[in-house]
């Protein structure tokens, strides 16, 4: 059984195609970013259990995309600015920008955004409505910092996180929407969370959907694990009900090691 057919706790079965999605931060020369594309290329080209999408820097966007033309890879960005108008906003790139240079997805609201560059929930809340509206893919990121989980604070730093950030999006909005749950703690530390803990938050994610957005939605809507995936802690975390994909750090840099992730059924 392909294990994108996922069980819904009521026995219904949803189909939620996985999503594996390595954000490369701030790594990588353009021509390192290029050889690494080609390099993952062939590796996942037989991968049609999922969706897979790579996050270079914004200057090997444009490039990155024109060599994968073709290919099962899709290409994201790693942050947008929160309008499309052209305007007087220096050193920000518009969501239609990015789908200009070749991008189907751009990631939002990344715990070092929200921690290091002032992100908030309302300008998660702008820049998703913004990618929406230039037909991009938003993965938009939530997550407890370690201090919030230690007091019982986890789920409802998260709750607070979604509500903000999808508020005022349609039910069809929600349908180009992915949510990534990254625990901050977890984020380079080598420290995943456990299968049972991200789907006991997985979970709760789903059950805010479904009280913001429906039901229906919620049982649509791919929610993917991040913080400290590798190619042996991948499986496992898949095998939970309510994880339908990852958002790779660290081990989506080398071709390799992401393609073993992506390839997580056959290992
Ligand atoms: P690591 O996989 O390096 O922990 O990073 C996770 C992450 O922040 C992905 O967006």
């Amino acid at each position: 059984m392909s294990l994108w057919l996922k069980y819904t706790p009521d026995f219904k079965i949803t189909m939620r195609k996985p999503v594996i999605a390595g954000n490369w931060k701030m790594y990588k020369l353009l021509g390192e970013a290029v050889d690494t594309a080609l390099e993952l290329k062939p590796l996942v080209a037989n991968a049609n259990h999922c969706e897979v999408v790579i996050a270079p820097v914004f200057t090997a966007l444009k490039t990155v995309a024109a060599r994968l033309d073709g290919s099962n890879i899709k290409v994201a960005a790693q942050n947008c600015a929160s309008q499309n108008e052209f305007g007087a906003h220096t050193g920000e790139i518009s969501p239609a920008m990015l789908r200009d240079a070749g991008c189907s997805h751009v990631i939002i609201g990344h715990s070092e955004r929200r921690q290091f560059y002032g992100e908030t929930d309302a300008s998660v809340n702008q820049k998703s409505k913004a990618a929406l509206s230039a037909g991009l893919v938003a993965i938009v990121c939530v997550g407890e910092m370690l201090a919030e989980r230690e007091v019982g604070n986890a789920e409802t730093v998260v709750k607070g996180q979604l509500v903000k950030g999808l508020d005022g999006l349609t039910v069809g909005d929600m349908e180009r929407i992915i949510i990534a749950y990254e625990p901050v703690w977890a984020i380079g530390t080598g420290k995943t969370a456990t299968p049972e803990q991200a789907q006991e938050m997985h979970g709760h994610i789903r059950q805010t959907v479904a009280g913001t957005h429906g039901k229906e939605i919620a049982d649509k809507t791919r929610i993917l694990y991040g913080g400290s995936v590798k190619p042996d802690n991948i499986a496992t975390l898949m095998s939970q009900p309510d994880v339908d994909g990852a958002l790779v750090g660290g081990a989506s840099l080398e071709a390799a090691s992401f393609a073993q992730i992506v390839n997580y059924e056959r290992t």
